[in-house]
């Protein structure tokens, strides 16, 4: 299925999105900064990543902002409580069944989009079905929506925890890649995967038993020293090529290279328009969410150029 998958999202589709997704950057952001602040989640950083999720399936324009409310609404939380709350469930089922129709379209009329691509890809003589296509529509919006928007925004938040380290973006914008790869490292949004174990496996003198589940605590690998040497010092200079933030092997991230375009057109765009800026951190508000880390409201003052 992922090989299927793969061949219509291609990094020539990634690479081709960055006019758009400067585009959404400029339409959110540009306003946010007339006023004396804004708030990062809600403005800025909630808004872009759906919308690019939605523009790469071929998502008309007009729906967009609905689609982002229900895919909002399918993954919260209620704080203290662990199930799904039923307007989430609710919200699932709308998704799931608007993106049935989008299929449908599209088998009837394919366009240049992704959804038209999952339709026509074959490997072999084998192909996606109907609910495999939106099965993984609904998987693009669980997992590139929330994560990018988190990074964009902890990007923002260690940038003004340590001052130094922000002050080479705000005066170079060079060195925004550097502050997204560091951001990932240091504090990355997806903070772990689960895994089946398939057969006995020997770890630090335990063996793990096939069957049992393995919880594996990347956020605890990207701080491991013995990778990174003084791992909780955010320094934009070191080498972070090793970490594993997007996962590894098989199941890498799918949405990697398009997560860090997202990420670096949009912080570019915010150090291209903003000279200095400060966080309200005692109004911030983090996600309730055993897994995703970064915040579900960050308000912000900036002083533009
Ligand atoms: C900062 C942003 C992101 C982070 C930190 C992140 C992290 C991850 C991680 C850790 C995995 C591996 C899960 C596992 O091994 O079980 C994963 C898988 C995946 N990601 Fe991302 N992701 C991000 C953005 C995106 C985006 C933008 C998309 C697509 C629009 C996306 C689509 C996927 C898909 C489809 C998979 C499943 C791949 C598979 O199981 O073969 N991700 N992501």
């Amino acid at each position: 299925m992922r090989a299927l998958v793969s061949k219509g999202f291609t990094p020539r589709r990634v690479r081709e999105l960055e006019g758009e997704i400067l585009r959404l950057t400029r339409r959110y952001l540009l306003p946010a900064l007339d006023g004396d602040g804004f708030e990062v989640v809600s403005d800025f950083a909630g808004r872009l990543p759906m919308d690019v999720v939605s523009d790469l399936m071929g998502v008309p324009e007009s729906d967009r902002d609905e689609l982002r409310r229900l895919a909002d609404l399918v993954v919260h939380r209620e704080e203290g409580l662990n199930d799904i709350p039923p307007a989430g469930m609710e919200a699932a089922l709308t998704l799931a069944a608007y993106y049935q129709d989008l299929v449908a379209e599209r088998r009837r009329r394919p366009g240049d989009d992704l959804t038209s691509a999952l339709v026509t890809a074959r490997d072999g003589g084998d192909r996606l079905t109907d609910q495999e296509i939106v099965a993984f529509l609904f998987l693009m919006v669980v997992a590139g929506n929330e994560t990018t928007t988190k990074l964009i925004a902890n990007a923002l938040y260690w940038g003004r925890r340590n001052p130094e380290q922000a002050a080479r973006p705000l005066n170079d914008p060079a060195w925004v890649p550097a502050w997204i790869e560091e951001t990932l490292r240091y504090d990355t949004s997806s903070q772990m995967i689960v895994r089946t174990v398939a057969r006995d496996t020997e770890l630090h003198g335990r063996v793990v038993p096939a069957g049992h589940r393995m919880l594996l605590l990347v956020g605890s690998a990207n701080r491991d020293e013995r990778v990174f040497p003084e791992p909780d010092v955010y320094d934009l200079e070191r080498d972070t090529s090793a970490l594993i933030s997007f996962g590894g092997g098989r199941h890498y991230c799918l949405g990697a290279n398009l997560a860090r375009l997202e990420a670096r057109v949009a912080l570019t765009e915010f150090v291209r328009n903003v000279r200095a800026y400060d966080l309200d951190e005692d109004n911030a508000v983090r996600v309730h969410s055993i897994n995703v880390r970064g915040f579900a409201a960050l308000p912000i003052s900036v002083s533009p150029r």
